[in-house]
Order: C-alpha cells, then sequence, then structure tokens
C-alpha cells in the first residue's frame, strides 16, 4: 500500500518565510515535496477565503508564515495575519474542516532550519490526521 502523501499549500511571505524556505532548499535541507508554495508579498495579505478555500477544495494542510512578530516588513500585517489566522481557525470549524489543518508560523530569511523543520513536522501532523474528508466530495 502507498503511503498517504498529504498535499499542503503553503502561503509564504515574500521577505521572510519565503526567503527561509528558499534558503532551507539552497542548503539542501529535507523539505517536502508535498508543499505548494504561493509566495505573497505579506502574510497579512492571505485573506482568510483563501486558506478556507484551499481546503474546501482538497488540500490535506494549508501554512500560513510570514516574518516574526515586530519584524514584518509593512510594519504591522503579521499582527493582522495572526488575528485573521484565529479568526480563520473557528471559521473552518464552523464549515465543518478541521482546523488542525491549518497552521501559522513566524520564519525568517535566515531560518532555512527552522522552515525545514516547521514544514516536516506540519507535513507528519498532517500525515497523521490522513486524507482531508473533503477531498472524496468534491472531484479534482
Ligand atoms: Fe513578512 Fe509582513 S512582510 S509578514
Amino acid at each position: 500500500m502507498e503511503e498517504f502523501q498529504p498535499k499542503i499549500v503553503g502561503f509564504l511571505c515574500n521577505w521572510c518565510s519565503y526567503a527561509g524556505a528558499d534558503l532551507a532548499g539552497s542548503t539542501r535541507l529535507r523539505v517536502p515535496s508535498s508543499f505548494s508554495v504561493i509566495r505573497v508579498m505579506c502574510s497579512g495579505r492571505v485573506d482568510p477565503v483563501l486558506a478556507a478555500t484551499a481546503l474546501l477544495r482538497g488540500a490535506d494542510g494549508v501554512l500560513v508564515a510570514g516574518c516574526h512578530p515586530g519584524d514584518c516588513h509593512y510594519r504591522e500585517g503579521n499582527y493582522y495575519a495572526r488575528r485573521r489566522f484565529a479568526l480563520l481557525r473557528k471559521t473552518a470549524e464552523t464549515l465543518g474542516l478541521d482546523s488542525e489543518r491549518l497552521a501559522l508560523a513566524w520564519v525568517s530569511a535566515s531560518e532555512g532550519q527552522k522552515f525545514s523543520e516547521v514544514a516536516n513536522t506540519f507535513t507528519e501532523k498532517i500525515k497523521r490526521l490522513g486524507p482531508n474528508p473533503m477531498r472524496k466530495k468534491i472531484s479534482l
């Protein structure tokens, strides 16, 4: 039997987390191939509807990652992201989605190792949860 390979969507801010992911890749750290990265200018630009839509369309997990609090290049974007993420988790549960399939992380441009750890830990968690039940309800 084939091992479950989750599909994970990662919304990464351009200035920190995307650069951290890039550093992880260029230093040959292990990053799961299950990650589909969407580069956004700031974690504060991630509309919760986009994250919920990814889950509703069958993604097994969604990661939002941005600069550390206080380091956002647009000053308070990641504070907005943090508030929106809390709202997103509640909304996901209302929609019948498992909020454990959502994650928020702060990863700086110099933290390739941390990005690798976040990506691998989240992927293992999603593997334990199994495929998103929404996958069966929709045709991909
Ligand atoms: Fe990175 Fe705002 S620019 S979180």
